[in-house]
């Protein structure tokens, strides 16, 4: 980890000037009750007043309840999973598991694009339940949706050279990219399977047709070769995590899409596509892929629009397997970790998401138009209209959404944005014209179910700080933050199309023994070591379940799954719940409706390795790692955590 511990001399930046002390910039940010903890004093109006805090109008609500035992975190080397006693893990869907009735049995010797378009894909992320039928609670029976980011192929090829893949290699990787869409059933003893050739059951890869919408639509930046028209796009790629929106849909997020997209520097780099593309860190030379060298949409040089019809959210409905994909451009163009979804009290939807890289930007999407809860069809468009915002904490623990809109602001010819489209194909040059918040890398934006407050996670940032480098502020108070942290974000009026919002710290993640961590307020020698936050999720009683990326490098322990509750006098009271295999990260989480079932996603297990010098055998214990969903059930029912 190298010189990531000396913390606990920090110097942010705050109203109270430069110079103010960390702890009294966190105190500002803590909550009315972590406040009164803190400080150690009751029930007192005018001490809360002193500290500058408003009244709460959310009254404190009961501690929710968590009765598992922890679990010891593990060591990177050790190629296991781990749950409470009580628990067991099952694994439900592995990389190659054929999903239709005439799929081939996976076989890696033999592996083709055809074989792979019917199989689960590798490096599943984003998990969505939903119920069958569809728009009920139904626990037994429902669609997983999931996500396959990326293709580890040194650990899928034999021999495989990252310099001279073959043509086949290079197609069944595009063709291991996307989204599973598989029907499950759980037995009455709570163990699940999925029904292979069930009528609902799909691939989406980089290869599937998918159609534009929004405000970019058709815009002249759209336009390719292939599709002069600007209206349809191949594929969908690095699709990381993702949200259900009201009406039953799910938006996948195409997050590192410029790393498929090979020489850039085949296009002059005075035209203004250049920087665009630059901008999303698109490589100059070579991809580490080399799809250019088969497919020239993936060469700029040839090609210098297909980049821009990448970095979407896309809405695909798993209750119909015709439907075909839609990019929502109204969301803008960045890198999506996700986007998670409420509605309003006056029907309009709010969609938050982050883009995830180092000094980029935490967003909000309000629609123009209303959920109607009573006809789904209905709903089908709600995404192509509305505003986006960009988010700007203040360092007094205020917040503004900041508009994206073509015309308003520094949003004008005179910056180069002639139309909403070029706002949303360039979103992160608006974001910095606007002066929002640079991020230390968001991931998952969440809001509680429960108290409807918004969870950010910020996975860390080890360039804050440094020469050259935005410095440290009051939501992104550490500088090299290696171990990541997570804010807490209250709207004005708890109203979820609010132009305003308060913020606080909740976590700063890290072993509980370095002491720039913070878990709410919460004593420390009482949590579990944490790092790298990524993505997150709720249980009915709106305890927060955050699952790790990162955390082998950042903390020297496997990635894993930790609840926290976060209301009452358990807040911040971080438990380990579950610890991953060698070389992966854990996605989902998502529980079943009655969160008597919990699934996740392991992915890249045995990172690290290579197809013949593998790190993991997980979970077959014979031959490759492989990516793959699991499930958690408790032995006698329990809901989970309880
Ligand atoms: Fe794919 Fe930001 O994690
Ligand atoms: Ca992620
Ligand atoms: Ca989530
Ligand atoms: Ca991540």
């Amino acid at each position: 980890m190298g010189g990531h511990d000396e913390h606990d001399k920090w110097i942010v930046r705050s109203t109270e000037g430069v110079g103010a002390t960390f702890e009294s910039i966190l105190k500002s940010r803590l909550s009315r009750r972590d406040v009164m903890k803190t400080v150690g004093v009751g029930a007192s109006a005018v001490v809360i007043g002193s500290l500058g805090m408003e009244a709460s109008s959310v009254a404190a609500q009961s501690s929710p309840s968590l009765a598992f035992t922890k679990i010891a975190p593990t060591d990177p080397a050790f190629d296991d999973v781990v749950v409470p006693e009580g628990y067991y893990v099952r694994t439900l869907i592995r990389w190659g598991e054929p999903l239709t009735a005439s799929a081939p049995s996976h076989n890696v010797w033999e592996q083709t694009r055809a074989a792979q378009e019917q199989q689960f894909g590798y490096n599943c992320d984003y998990v969505g339940f939903l119920p069958l039928p569809v728009g009920s609670t139904n626990s037994n029976r429902g669609l997983l949706a999931v996500n396959h980011e990326y293709t580890n192929e040194e650990l899928m090829f034999a021999n495989y050279s990252f310099d001279n893949p073959t043509a086949t290699q290079v197609d069944v990787s595009i063709a291991a990219h996307g989204m599973s869409v598989v029907e499950i059933t759980r037995a009455p003893d709570g163990s699940w399977s999925y029904v292979r050739g069930s009528q609902y059951n799909r691939r989406l890869t980089g290869f599937t047709p998918m159609r534009l919408s929004g405000p970019a639509v058709g815009h002249p930046l759209m336009k390719t070769s292939a599709d002069p028209a600007g209206t349809t796009v191949l594929g969908t790629l690095n699709n990381c995590a993702g949200g259900k929106t009201p009406w039953g849909t799910v938006c996948t997020a195409e997050e590192n899409f410029h790393q498929y997209f090979g020489n850039l520097d085949g296009l002059d780099s005075n035209d203004p596509r250049y920087a665009i593309h630059r901008r999303y860190g698109m490589p100059r030379e070579a991809s580490e892929r080399k799809w250019e060298r088969f497919y020239s949409r993936f060469d700029v040089g040839q090609e210098p629009n297909e980049g821009f019809r990448h970095g979407w959210m896309v809405e695909v409905d798993p209750y119909d397997p015709n439907m075909t994909p839609v990019k929502r451009t109204a969301l803008g163009r960045f890198r999506h970790e996700a986007a998670t979804f409420t509605v309003a009290s006056n029907g309009q939807v709010a969609a938050y998401m982050g883009d995830d890289a180092q000094f980029e930007y935490v967003y909000k999407f309000v629609t123009a138009g209303r959920y109607n809860p009573n006809d789904r069809a209905a709903n089908m468009n709600l995404l192509d209209e509305g505003i986006l915002y960009v988010a700007k904490f203040n360092d007094d623990g205020s917040g503004e959404w900041i508009p994206m809109v073509y015309g308003q602001g520094p949003l004008t010819e005179a910056n180069g944005f002639t139309s909403q489209g070029d706002v949303m194909i360039n979103t992160r040059r608006a974001a910095d014209l606007l002066g929002a918040t640079k991020m230390d890398r968001p991931e998952d934006v969440e809001p509680s179910p429960v108290t409807g407050k918004i969870y950010v996670a910020l996975t860390n940032n080890t360039r804050r700080g440094a020469e050259g480098q935005a410095g440290t502020d009051a939501a992104n108070p550490r500088a090299n933050n290696a171990t990541g942290h997570v804010l807490e974000i209250t709207e004005t009026n708890n109203d979820a199309t609010a132009a305003s919002f308060r913020w606080e710290m909740l976590i700063l993640a890290g072993l509980p023994s370095d002491p720039s961590t913070f878990f709410a307020g919460f004593d420390k020698s009482q949590v579990s070591p944490i790092g790298a936050p990524d993505n997150v999720a709720f249980d009915n009683q709106g305890n927060l379940w955050i699952s790790t990326d990162g955390a082998a490098r950042a903390i020297k322990y496997n990635d894993g799954l930790f609840a926290v509750p976060v209301e009452g006098s358990q807040r911040g009271h971080v438990q380990q719940f579950f610890s991953t295999v060698t070389g992966s990260e854990v996605c989902g989480p998502e529980f079943t409706p009655d969160n008597k079932s919990l699934f996740l996603a392991i992915q890249h297990p045995g990172e690290g390795g290579t197809f013949e010098e593998p790190v993991s055998t997980w979970p077959d214990r014979v031959g490759l790692p492989r990516p793959s969903v699991i499930y958690i059930g408790a032995w006698d029912s329990r809901v989970i955590g309880s």
